[in-house]
């Protein structure tokens, strides 16, 4: 019997302009999963940790066992799985957590079977898991949690995932204010028509991050990274959005969106220091406004989930 410890990223989704086509993953925070196998045939949460007793502790109903006991259902496997979860970031809080569990608990299942799938074939299992969390099985956290860096979701039905290339030495400020927007209330106040000439300007900004990314070209992934769909709608939801905004690009961010649903917001940055600048001035703002928040400063995320290690777990002789 073996046991592992799997981390997985937290994730920016959206990216500004890509609603459920773009996610980028970061190296912090993130969340761990150790796992152990038994000779049972139950895949029981043993441990949850940091969610404040949030989280659903019944193993169907929790993401991180959801799509555990899914893949081995699906690979016909009849496996005991003891999951000890370790969560590093909040429910609600737009940073990708139940992605990041889902995540973490799919390769580590899949490295203790011997790697029967392949990182992209457990895509669709935590897509299932996002459908347990939020209702919907978006793509954009959990592709990039999967696989690293930035994708792009170019279709889902088939489902089509693209990695693209990130410039060297960009980095992600993200501040999380203290006030939560579930996922599934953030899409539920979206209206379901675009007017002929914001898709176009989306369609023009969507596709000028992509080749700013391809090109390495950080004036026009800056130029880029405006949405005028999503984020007229949600921006209401976030203390302060507008003012964090102009903080940011005052400190020389890039560009500057709502992570995922949010209430996080982050700011792409052409470097770390940047980037601390950014989250020094964003938190004082939402204290001022009396508000805490939790601020994060990372680089890009290029491998996707770590397993920090592969143990035998002595058996009973
Ligand atoms: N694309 C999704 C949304 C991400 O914006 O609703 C949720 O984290």
């Amino acid at each position: 019997m073996r046991s592992i410890k799997v981390f997985a990223p937290a994730t920016v989704a959206n990216l500004s302009c890509g609603y459920d086509v773009l996610g980028l993953a970061v190296n912090a925070p993130g969340d761990e999963v150790i796992m152990h196998l038994n000779d049972s045939s139950q895949v029981t949460l043993d441990v949850l940790e940091g969610d404040e007793g949030r989280l659903p502790r019944e193993p169907e109903k929790n993401t991180v066992s959801a799509v555990v006991i899914d893949y081995l259902r699906h690979l016909g496997i009849a496996q005991g799985v003891s999951i000890e979860l370790y969560k590093n970031m909040p429910f609600g809080s737009g940073l990708g957590s139940s992605s990041a569990s889902a995540v973490a608990g799919l390769v580590a299942i899949n490295e203790l079977m011997g790697q029967p799938l392949t990182r992209e074939q457990l895509l669709p299992f935590a897509m299932e898991g996002e459908r347990l969390a939020c209702g919907n099985a978006h793509a954009d956290n959990v592709a990039p949690a999967l696989l690293g860096g930035l994708v792009l979701v170019r279709s889902y039905n088939p489902l089509d995932v693209v990695r693209l290339p990130v410039p060297h030495g960009l980095a992600c400020a993200l501040v999380y204010p203290h006030v939560e927007i579930p996922t599934r209330e953030a899409r539920q106040i979206l209206k379901t028509h675009v007017p002929l000439r914001d898709a176009v300007t989306q369609w023009g900004n969507v596709a000028g991050l992509v080749a700013g990314f391809c090109t390495n070209d950080l004036s026009l992934i800056s130029r880029s990274m405006q949405d005028v769909v999503i984020e007229p709608m949600r921006a209401m939801l976030i203390p302060c959005f507008a003012e964090l905004r102009q903080l940011a690009l005052e400190q020389q961010a890039l560009g500057f969106g709502i992570s995922g649903s949010g209430p996080s917001v982050f700011a792409l940055c052409s470097n770390k220091a940047v980037a601390h600048n950014v989250t020094v001035a964003l938190e004082a703002k939402l204290t001022e406004a009396g508000i805490g928040s939790t601020v994060f400063v990372s680089e890009i995320n290029l491998q996707g989930p770590v397993v920090k290690y592969v143990q035998p777990v002595s058996t009973k002789e």
